[in-house]
């Protein structure tokens, strides 16, 4: 399979990971020769109750024998995302309500940026150096990280950049602006967490010259930081929210929410202002549904913040410099990127999966699924020292 995977499957990077799968459950994945690989990742945060949950599974299947795609985005009443809005929306604070369901995080940062230029009238929009928000032309416009995007230039104009956590940069926003765009947690930057009421100066910069604020939630969201949705920790409630990623427990999805009324204006002048095929698919609805019921209904927020200390406790080493981040969202960041690309790597030969972050070389992602247990936390920090004392060892 390996030679048809590098034949016909276009690829990213001249250097996948190209681990063969065969199946996965709970916190491991096996590959085809049935070895286990303890997940520290799960699927770049897109799996918060591990891979194959029963609940999620059964939801899925039972949608199979209903109805898969019916009509397009929007015109029927469909169970599955009726009440996956619904349970969203009681579980946002006001004025957060009415929520567009789209096929992917990026698409839905689509939709927000759309949403926030038709809104106001005006093209101006904000965005953070460092940031990531998907990969069509308008997200990649947003994105501030000019290596990855300069070779698909001309991209959207009117976009401004500023400094994350730059308080003095909130100046760019005045009155010809309809939107900042931020991730309330910077992820491709390095799991950078928003300080000295970062995101409410922001919020009263945007409320004095009439802006949109919008948080991008598709990695912090869905309960990784100890809380549905990162904003709650910062005092802060953004007009449109994007979330995607984890909200479909391991299926495509995503989603932006606002109020009823900023989100019907979408609806006309023009009509079908951002439309979709597959948005809000019935099976994948299905599964994002039983996955918020399970992340909102039990513990497994409040425990994320418990697990984060126990990774604190246990992940002490000369090589790592600083673990960034809340609850699961953690990255290590070590002393070299040479030794967090060799710690990726060994870490897969020992059974342990480890990813990079998009923009900061030398960070390592720990994201694992919430439902990790703390024995899987203790076996997976173990290999992770055990790694770092081997490179220690060879260099001394
Ligand atoms: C913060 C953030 N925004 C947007 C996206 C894009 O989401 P998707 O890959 O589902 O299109 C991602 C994906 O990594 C992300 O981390």
């Amino acid at each position: 399979m390996k030679s048809d995977f590098f034949r016909y499957q276009a690829q990213t990077t001249p250097h996948p990971l190209a681990m063969e799968i065969s199946h996965a459950i709970g916190s491991y994945i096996y590959d085809t020769k049935n070895k286990a690989y303890l997940d520290f990742v799960a699927g770049v945060s897109a799996c918060p109750l591990g891979h194959n949950h029963p609940k999620v599974t059964h939801a899925i299947k039972k949608q199979l024998d209903a109805y898969l795609h019916v009509m397009v985005y929007g015109e029927y009443i469909q169970k599955p995302a009726v009440e996956l809005t619904k349970l969203l929306a009681n579980n946002l604070p006001d004025p957060l309500e009415k929520t567009y369901l789209t096929n992917s995080g990026t698409e839905a940062i689509e939709g927000a940026l759309k949403l926030a230029k038709r809104a106001t009238g005006r093209s101006e929009i904000i965005a953070a150096h460092n940031a990531y928000h998907g990969n069509t032309m308008g997200a990649m416009s947003v994105m501030g990280f000019e290596e990855r995007k300069q070779a698909f230039r001309p991209l959207l104009p009117d976009v401004q950049f500023i400094t994350f956590n730059d308080a003095s940069n909130l100046e760019y926003i005045t009155t010809n602006t309809a939107c900042v765009i931020l991730e309330t947690i910077q992820g491709g930057a390095g799991f950078i967490e928003p300080q000295n009421a970062y995101l409410e100066k922001v919020r009263n910069c945007c409320d004095t010259v009439g802006a949109l604020l919008i948080l991008d939630e598709i990695q912090p969201g869905i309960g990784r930081t100890g809380k549905l949705f990162g904003f709650e920790h910062y005092n802060c409630i953004p007009d449109i929210l994007v979330t995607g990623k984890g909200l479909g427990g391991g299926m495509p999805i995503g989603a932006f929410t606002a109020s009823g009324k900023l989100m019907d204006v979408l609806q006309d002048k023009p009509k079908l202002g951002h439309i979709t095929t597959f948005g809000g698919h019935p099976v994948i609805a299905a599964s994002a549904l039983a996955t918020l019921k399970e992340i909102t209904g039990g513990h497994l927020m409040s425990e994320a913040l418990e697990k984060e200390t126990l990774f604190r406790q246990l992940l002490v080493h000369p090589l790592i410099k600083e673990i960034r981040g809340k609850g699961l969202m953690l990255a290590i960041i070590t002393t070299s990127e040479k030794i967090t690309n060799a710690l990726i790597l060994k870490s897969q030969e020992k059974g342990l999966i480890l990813f990079w972050l998009l923009f900061e070389p030398k960070a390592i992602r720990i994201t694992p699924p919430l439902t990790i247990s703390n024995e899987e936390i203790t076996k997976g920090c173990a290999i992770i020292i055990e790694i770092l004392d081997e490179i220690h060892n060879q260099n001394h």
